[in-house]
């Protein structure tokens, strides 16, 4: 089966953006849903790319915009709840994990059933894991288990949706995605740090032994679009890694030295970060760190053993990609710092 119409869930993010890009470079018709077309703007001047607004919680509306799709791919996560995200994205509230990592999979799955699509890829994380103590990995190790059963099980009867006739399927071809921390232009992680170092010159580290090995954002967008069509791939479940494992004091020094800043790092006991959380999870405004990040970093970010990816996976170095776009963009906020200071 040629895999030519998809439906993208959360294409407007960070890795929704980089891998809706790769497919319309592919010659691929997107359609991608989103809460707010303004989210998505970015990608409607591409030709082969649709943007709609609609609610994605309403099974019936996803059914609606699956029909037609030889796939759906589901990148809808967020990493706080309960807080105050940016301010152009609506506030996430407690129990949105649930909501956006196990209620919203369940119904995208069932909207796949009705709609007549077998094709799904699903976005998880690493350490997702349903005894997790973290709520964000617990709830994503829930939905990861609901995937891989969609894989399984067979599909509810075929009946009418708008009139139009539903297909029931004996089980759908599902492929799971499980990344270490994403890097890239534009990235919440590198970024959020390179930020931090630039402003502060002695920086109280916490959790600095966490270990994590970041992947390259396109090499991530190529993995989704290279397993679509790819049988060896269809029940899969793939964890993403880069080369390399660091722990997050590794990382602060290598975002350091590309910056050209030299800052005083000062790692905290484990009790210290646990607090340091705590008292970070109480500021206003975006988040640098809460206690489900402090109990999501306990477990190690890691790919256990050899990368199980197939078709000559070579991921890309932090190293090589990073300093480009972290010089560039310090250059562009010391211009912007100029700027400011002359009210320009
Ligand atoms: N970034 C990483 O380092 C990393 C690492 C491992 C796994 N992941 C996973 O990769 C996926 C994408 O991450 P990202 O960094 O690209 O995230 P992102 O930039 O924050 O984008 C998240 C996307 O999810 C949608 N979304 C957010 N809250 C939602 C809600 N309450 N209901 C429905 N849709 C919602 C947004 O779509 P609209 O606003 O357009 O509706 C947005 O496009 C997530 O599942 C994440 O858990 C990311």
């Amino acid at each position: 089966m040629n895999f030519e119409r998809l439906c993208v869930l959360g294409g407007s993010g960070f890795v929704g953006m980089a891998l809706v890009s790769e497919l319309a470079s592919r010659g691929l018709f997107v359609r991608v849903l989103t809460r707010r077309r303004e989210h998505a703007k970015a990608l409607v001047l591409l030709p082969t790319v649709e943007v709609v607004e609609t609610d994605v919680h309403d099974e019936r509306e996803l059914a609606r915009q699956f029909m037609g799709s030889d796939a759906v791919i589901n990148l809808v996560g967020i990493l706080h709840e309960s807080v105050k995200g940016r301010v152009d994205r609506p506030e996430a509230r407690r129990g949105d994990f649930h909501r956006t990592h196990v209620e919203l999979p369940r119904k995208v799955i069932g909207a796949c059933a009705q709609a007549g699509v077998s094709r799904l890829l699903h976005m998880s994380a690493l350490g997702a894991d349903p005894t997790s103590r973290s709520a964000y990995q617990r709830s994503k190790g829930i939905a990861e288990a609901l995937v891989r059963e969609a894989g399984l099980t067979a599909s509810p009867e075929p009946g009418t949706l708008n009139g139009a006739k539903l297909t029931a399927r004996r089980g759908m071809q599902v492929t799971v995605f499980r990344p270490s921390v994403i890097f890239g232009p534009g990235d919440s992680f590198l970024n959020l740090f390179a930020r931090l170092l630039r402003l502060l010159p002695i920086i109280p580290l916490a959790s600095s032994r966490a270990r994590f090995q970041p992947v390259y954002v396109n090499d991530v967008v190529r993995a989704f679009a290279d397993s679509l069509g790819n049988p060896e791939s269809f029940g899969k479940t793939y964890d993403l890694c880069g080369p390399k494992v660091y722990t997050l004091l590794e990382l602060m020094q290598f975002l350091a030295h590309t910056l050209g800043l030299n800052r005083k790092l000062i790692p905290l006991s484990d009790r210290l970060s646990y607090w340091n959380a705590w008292l970070l999870e109480l500021k206003p405004g975006a988040k640098i760190m809460t206690r489900e990040n402090y109990y999501a970093m306990q477990t190690p970010n890691v790919c256990e053993g050899s990368n199980p990816f197939p078709s000559g996976w070579q991921p890309a170095a932090l190293e090589a990609v990073a300093p480009s776009w972290l010089q560039s963009a310090s250059q562009r906020g010391r211009y912007q710092s100029f700027r400011h200071q002359a009210h320009r």
